[in-house]
């Protein structure tokens, strides 16, 4: 009698709990509950992450002050001010030990969709190895595209040359910044001792020797950097390398090096990437650059063996040329034979 009495009981409690529990369900409570839930869980992972920690700044080169306001900088590139590097493939080879020579690393931006390009420039200047004392060492900045083909060719192409470093944001024009900020931060954490960097394109000629033989005559401030400069250039508003008037309303730009190829010494990547942690991350790469610069208090010195704008083909002046902007890869390997042959005096 007594265990019929329980069983009912029993009976009873389990009966009310699913009447209610589905009573909730159709008025969709539980379901509201559930959302404010993974709501509260989400608003967590934000206040956990980072925050972006750059802060509106003045800068001013004597002649005139830029003002990067970082409130504009976070409403139309809240990725480029936000974004945490992680690497999804990173290079390898001898660099990494303790070399005997200096370190001059080749930095090329280079689109996953692009390998016809970097195989030429594998065939041609962009070798690791020693030139003139130096330990040359070319890496390929690139990041991600929506063809998970792009990914498994790129990871073919490191594991046979150990020459990419890869993000995991994605290409784009904006997002180019984002290759600045993040190599500078790899560069600091993981190649404290370099000597030089190149910065250049994956359709152009590099001359390591040139590099190499300039480095040499030139390169012994610790604070200037090398590439073709373009002084207080004018504001564009209507072309690809447009910027609103909300978000920069000066008309120049402070001085900055054409991202066609320039180049930088290694103990200028502290200040270099110090900066980048602080002020507002620029839409535009070499623009970008230019202010991390300043606010670095770095300072340049044009030459005009960067040819970023090209030059007519004449083997005796690629021999003595830094750079050549906008070869293509099977012009590159014609030309980077006959530049080897001849015999210039
Ligand atoms: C920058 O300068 C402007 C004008 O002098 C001033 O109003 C603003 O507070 C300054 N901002 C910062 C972050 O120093
Ligand atoms: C910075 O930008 C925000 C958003 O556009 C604006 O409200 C604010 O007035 C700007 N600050 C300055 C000092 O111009
Ligand atoms: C830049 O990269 C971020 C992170 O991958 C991505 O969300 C964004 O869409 C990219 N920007 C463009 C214009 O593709
Ligand atoms: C650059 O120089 C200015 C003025 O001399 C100074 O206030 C600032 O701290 C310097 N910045 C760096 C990164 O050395």
């Amino acid at each position: 009698m007594q265990r019929l009495f329980h069983f009912l009981i029993y009976v009873c409690v389990l009966t009310s709990v699913l009447l209610i529990t589905s009573i909730l369900w159709t008025h969709g409570i539980l379901v509201t509950w559930n959302k404010k839930w993974d709501a509260d869980s989400l608003q967590k992972t934000q206040i956990n992450r980072l925050p972006s920690g750059k802060e509106s700044v003045n800068l001013t080169d004597g002649v005139y002050t830029y003002y990067l306001n970082v409130t504009q900088f976070l409403s139309e590139f809240p990725v480029l001010q936000d974004y945490q590097c992680s690497l999804t493939l990173t290079p390898h080879g001898h660099f990494e030990e303790t070399l005997a020579q200096p370190l001059l690393i080749l930095a090329i931006k280079s689109h996953p969709a692009s390998g016809a390009r970097r195989n030429a420039l594998r065939r041609t200047w962009a070798q690791e190895g020693e030139v003139r004392g130096y330990w040359v060492k070319p890496i390929f900045l690139t990041a991600q595209t929506p063809k998970p083909g792009h990914t498994e060719i790129l990871k073919i192409e490191n594991r046979e040359f150990g020459d990419i470093l890869q993000w995991d944001f994605s290409e784009s024009h904006h997002n180019l910044s984002l290759k600045e900020r993040c190599f500078l931060e790899w560069l600091h954490h993981h190649l404290p001792r370099v000597a030089f960097i190149f910065k250049g394109d994956d359709d152009e000629y590099v001359n390591p020797y040139a590099v190499v033989q300039y480095i040499k005559i030139h390169g012994s401030s610790p604070y200037t950097l090398h590439g073709s400069l373009r002084p207080h250039s004018a504001v564009m508003r209507h072309t690809k390398y447009a910027v609103s008037k909300d978000l920069y309303p000066f008309n120049k730009y402070p001085h900055f090096l054409s991202g066609g190829g320039f180049l930088f010494p290694g103990s200028a990547v502290k200040s270099l990437y110090a900066a980048s942690q602080e002020i507002p991350v620029f839409p535009l790469d070499d623009v970008y650059f230019g202010f991390l610069a300043l606010a670095a208090n770095l300072t340049y010195r044009h030459d005009a063996r960067f040819y970023v704008y090209g030059l007519a083909f004449d083997a005796c002046q690629y021999q003595r040329a830094l750079v050549v902007h906008g070869i293509g890869p099977k012009r590159m390997v014609e030309i980077y034979e006959d530049i080897q042959r001849t015999q210039c005096t």
